[in-house]
């Protein structure tokens, strides 16, 4: 067992035992350090300011982890080396992405710059396949906000600072720090105290075994829900079991009929394997949040926090996935759509954790849309959020399974709407009415902040009939403003 946390800085082991388990690495970088050059703008993980890069050794591997610090926990830095702004030039000379941000114009008032230096610095040393154009490097820095310089500038700083493969200092060092990270890998569970404590346990069995222990502990897995209720809601979390060490939660695992997700897999990592599924799943996680949001949020905290507007549920749910839980050494699994009670509200014993997600591919005769409608483009929560699993037979729709986000108190199925579609022909509009009048009788949206109940209930019907319309055969550059599918056009 392990006291202290343990991460590199400027290449050599540092050890702390944080004095809160909610001490965030934004504060422990300004406040314990006096390393400022990392800002605070939001505290909420939407302008990016904050951003440092973890480096971390993923199997042989170094990668380079852009982060939100202001809602990380300086705990989940364990194993990592943490990189800030202010360790980039090399003595008087700057790094090549500063230097392109100084020469392209990239700044003004400069407070959003030490952000997208380090979103631009975790790009310069990321494979690249396929090379690196406008549209890539606008969705690399989606997650951090510029108010005055305004993005031109800054994307040509991008296309020229990483025009070419990594030379910098920190790829000279990797061997020598691919060494000093294994050496901190070392298996240990991680307790910080007895009564208040950040955990880190290594394994399932230390975990389950933890977490029944204290069911009244948060378990963490990215943080990014769990960083604003320290941030924004300053809530005090005495217990603290982060999930990013617990080897195997966050394995991938493909068969034939299905992919398995560990529940600490990240939204960066899931989104290759999704894509393949479908490619609207793809651009559904191209679209969730931010680069630094998607490095650590997790599949198992989007299921686990129960959110009716996660996107990532209704889009599993349509698919038939089927959820794996355990306590103790005991596991159960049920349909997705069955985790969801009620709001706030999921069928998780004390001392129950999100295991797995099994997530079926599509057969033959399946077809799959999803949409995510959002009042901005990138780094959004859904307003609205529909996904549809259509089983054609010939030209009519054999079965259907429909969920929504934003919808309801959860995210849920339309079953009056999924039976109405059952016989419609995918030729004529008029047979697809039934279905879209019943999705009226499956919900009752709300009003909030990010739509009110008259826009809910208009743009549902509005979905299910462009999902029906594109599976009709109509290509997707005449219903889409972006995301157009490649498949369906090249039909
Ligand atoms: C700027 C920003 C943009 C965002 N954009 C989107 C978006 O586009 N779409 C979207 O859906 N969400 C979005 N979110 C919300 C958030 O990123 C997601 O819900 C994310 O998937 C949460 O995962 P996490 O691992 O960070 O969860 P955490 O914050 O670590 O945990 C969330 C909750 O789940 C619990 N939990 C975590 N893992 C487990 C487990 N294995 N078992 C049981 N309980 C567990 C925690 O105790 C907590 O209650 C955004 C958040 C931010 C800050
Ligand atoms: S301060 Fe805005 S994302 Fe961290
Ligand atoms: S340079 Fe002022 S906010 Fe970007």
């Amino acid at each position: 067992m392990r006291r202290d946390i343990a991460f590199l800085r400027h290449g050599r082991p540092v050890r702390l035992r944080p004095p809160s388990p909610t001490l965030t690495l934004l504060d422990y970088l300004r406040l314990g350090e006096r390393a400022t050059g990392t800002k605070e703008g939001c505290a909420e993980g939407d302008c990016g300011a904050c951003t440092v890069v973890l480096r971390r050794l993923v199997g042989n591997r170094l990668v380079y982890q852009p982060v939100n610090a202001c809602i990380l926990l300086a705990g989940q830095a364990d194993g990592a080396e943490i990189i800030a702004v202010e360790d980039l030039a090399d003595g008087d000379a700057l790094h090549p992405v500063q230097r392109a941000m100084a020469t392209q114009h990239g700044s003004q008032c400069g407070f959003c710059t030490p952000g997208f230096v380090m979103a631009l610095f975790a790009l310069y040393h990321a494979p690249r396949p396929g090379g690196l154009d406008r549209d890539r490097v606008n969705d690399w820095i989606a997650g951090n906000l510029c108010r005055c310089t305004g993005y031109r500038p800054i994307v040509d700083a991008a296309l020229a600072a990483c025009a070419g493969p990594p030379a910098d200092r920190f790829a000279a060092q990797e061997e020598a720090i691919r060494q000093a990270l294994a050496a901190l890998d070392d298996g240990d569970d991680v307790m910080t105290g007895e009564q208040g404590f950040f955990a880190a346990p290594a394994g399932i069995e230390s975990l389950a075994a933890l977490y029944l222990a204290h069911p009244d502990a948060v378990l963490v897995g990215g943080a990014t829900d769990v960083g604003l209720w320290i941030t924004k809601q300053l809530r005090d979390l005495p217990k603290i079991i982060w999930l990013g060490r617990v080897r195997g939660l966050d394995a991938v695992e493909p068969e034939p009929e299905a992919i398995t997700f560990g529940a600490t897999v990240t939204h960066a990592a899931a989104l290759p394997h999704l894509a393949r599924i479908d490619p609207d799943l793809g651009e559904l996680m191209r679209r969730f949040a931010g680069l630094q949001v998607r490095a650590v949020g997790t599949i198992g905290g989007n299921i686990a926090n129960g959110s009716p507007i996660g996107d990532v549920p209704p889009a599993l749910i349509a698919l038939g996935s089927t959820l794996t839980l355990q306590r103790g050494d005991a596991t159960r699994s049920l349909p997705l759509e069955d985790f969801f009670i009620a709001y706030g509200k999921q069928d998780r014993a004390a001392g129950e954790f999100v295991r797995s997600v099994r997530v079926p591919r599509l057969g033959a005769d399946e077809q799959l849309r999803c949409f995510k409608v959002s009042k901005r483009f990138d780094q959004d929560i859904s307003a609205v959020m529909g996904a549809f699993k259509i089983v054609v037979d010939g030209a009519r729709v054999a079965a259907a399974r429909i969920a929504f986000g934003g919808m309801a108190a959860t995210p849920r199925r339309a079953p009056a709407t999924e039976a109405a579609l059952r016989g419609a022909d995918l030729r004529d509009p008029a047979t697809w009415q039934p279905a879209v009048a019943a999705l009226a009788a499956d919900f009752s949206p709300i009003t909030d902040q990010r739509a009110s109940a008259g826009y809910r209930g208009a743009v549902a019907p509005a979905l299910l009939r462009k999902a029906l319309t594109e599976i009709a055969g109509t290509p997707t550059r005449h219903t889409r403003v972006a995301g157009i599918r490649e498949d369906a056009d090249a039909a």
